[in-house]
């Protein structure tokens, strides 16, 4: 019997948007489009995909920590623990027996003529895998194509074996070739492919700048021969260090074309001119989307993001470290926000760039003591008493840094009736308990 189950049923997790009503589903069913899934099959795919416990011998206090694994872990997964892994380590021979998942998460099952054929470049990236779990939940044929750079296979393996699902190991700098049978219903590209963290860019300027334009050339090109609808995620770094606040599409940029960022920043420039050069030259169906700083589960916790770092050294109780004065101001979006708005925009008829993100601004220094609050309430709710308050050091900025980021929403709200759900604290909140999971997990 699973502790979802037993005799102690867990309180499920509640998430509040920004007016106070409870937030059980994502996605949005208007205009006589639907895309709502629920929040708590969702999150069965990322709080607590996979979990490990370790074997149990005939002793009674075994049967009881193993009781007390189970519990802790239907926090995180409600009653969908079936759609859950559970691996089974062995102390004596430090060896550990994998299990794949028993049931694949119900998908809905749509008419032929709905049915879409999705490639999702990227897919086993941060933004990648979110958007993935969405469209096949909806029930459409979805293909991955990464070259796990960044990415990771376990992000998404929750879906391999599943007839509506494929994942290619490829870099898009290559060309990439399928068919596609011209009387399918629509086919849509989402390219995502491209690291996105500084760390990650810069490791390899040249490469990061050849997967903006020769990837972006490549996809664009397959979008052209197979007829598809191609959305590109571009980002408000291509507004730079911005003149203008908050910053609307129309806003030209402000961008250092040799600095240490230039790679990604002059990267994704060149991305969209590529893409409108498509759109006008060949009537390529085309979208845009200029992201702007989003978290949520599945971040790669080491890659200098400052939510992940914030949250990670806070919960190992490790002096949070913030770069600069503090005073620089960053505004943060919720990644099934994001998500939202990309499968909007994409069912849209939107051509021009639109801005995504959450235009509620925190300084970095407000935003690192939100996260070391948010960090204790969670600690004191899962039974620490007295939570240790870590420390906040300041740190000098690294180059190029911009001092100021809002996005101006205005069009996102007009054209897609988007704007985000989520408040920063709910979001972090489901982000700390995803580390903590993480961490419980021994992968972290
Ligand atoms: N996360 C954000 O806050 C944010 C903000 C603005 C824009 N974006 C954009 O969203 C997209 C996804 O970002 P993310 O945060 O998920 O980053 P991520 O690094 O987690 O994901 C990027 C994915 O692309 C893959 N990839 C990288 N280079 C590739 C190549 N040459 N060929 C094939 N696959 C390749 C990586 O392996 C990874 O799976 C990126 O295009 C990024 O520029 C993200």
């Amino acid at each position: 019997m699973s502790a979802s189950q037993s005799q102690h049923p867990v309180a499920p997790i509640r998430t509040l948007d920004k007016n106070g009503n409870v937030i059980n589903t994502v996605g949005f069913n208007r205009f006589g489009f639907d895309c709502e899934v629920s929040l708590d099959v969702l999150r069965s795919l990322y709080l607590r995909p996979h979990y490990v416990i370790t074997a149990a011998s005939d002793k009674v206090e075994d049967a009881e920590r193993l009781q007390e694994e189970e519990t802790e872990h239907a926090k995180f997964t409600g009653a969908y623990g079936a759609y859950q892994s559970k691996s089974i380590f062995h102390p004596d021979t430090q060896s550990i027996s994998y299990t794949t998942l028993s049931r694949f998460p119900p998908v809905k099952l749509l008419p032929p003529s709905q049915r879409k054929r999705i490639l999702v470049t990227g897919g086993a990236g941060f933004v990648g895998s979110h958007l993935v779990d969405r469209l096949m939940l909806l029930g459409h044929e979805v293909t991955v194509l990464d070259n796990f750079f960044t990415g990771s296979k376990t992000t998404v393996s929750h879906w391999v074996g599943h007839p509506n699902f494929e994942m290619v190991r490829h870099d898009v700098v290559e060309p990439f070739m399928i068919e596609c049978d011209p009387s399918s219903p629509s086919v849509e590209i989402y390219h995502l492919a491209c690291p996105a963290s500084p760390p990650h860019y810069q490791f390899n300027a040249v490469k990061t700048i050849k997967t903006s334009f020769m990837g972006t050339l490549n996809m664009l090109g397959l979008a052209k021969r197979t007829k598809a609808r191609f959305l590109i995620t571009s980002t408000s770094e291509v507004y730079g260090d911005p003149e203008v606040h908050p910053q609307h599409e129309d806003y030209w940029g402000h961008v250092n074309p040799i600095g240490p960022r230039a790679c990604y920043d002059e990267g994704k420039r060149v991305a969209e001119t590529l893409t409108y050069g498509f759109h006008r030259q060949d009537g390529v169906d085309v979208r845009v989307a200029r992201i702007f700083n989003t978290y949520g589960p599945r971040m790669n916790p080491f890659d200098g993001r400052v939510v992940s770092n914030f949250i990670v050294q806070a919960l190992r109780g490790e002096d949070m470290t913030v770069y600069g004065d503090g005073k620089q101001t960053r505004s943060f979006q919720y990644i099934h926000d994001l998500i939202d708005g990309l499968i909007a925009l994409m069912n849209s008829d939107e051509t021009r760039p639109v801005n995504l993100g959450n235009g509620d601004e925190f300084t970095i220094g407000e935003f690192a003591e939100l996260v070391r609050d948010i960090v204790e309430k969670v600690q004191r709710e899962d039974g620490v008493r007295d939570p240790k308050r870590v420390n906040i050091v300041y740190k000098p900025m690294p180059t190029d840094d911009p001092q100021k980021r809002r996005p101006d929403t205005t069009r996102a709200k007009q054209v897609l009736d988007w704007e985000p759900r989520w408040t920063v604290r709910m979001g972090l909140e489901e982000m700390v308990r995803y580390y903590k999971a993480k961490m419980i997990e021994g992968s972290l």
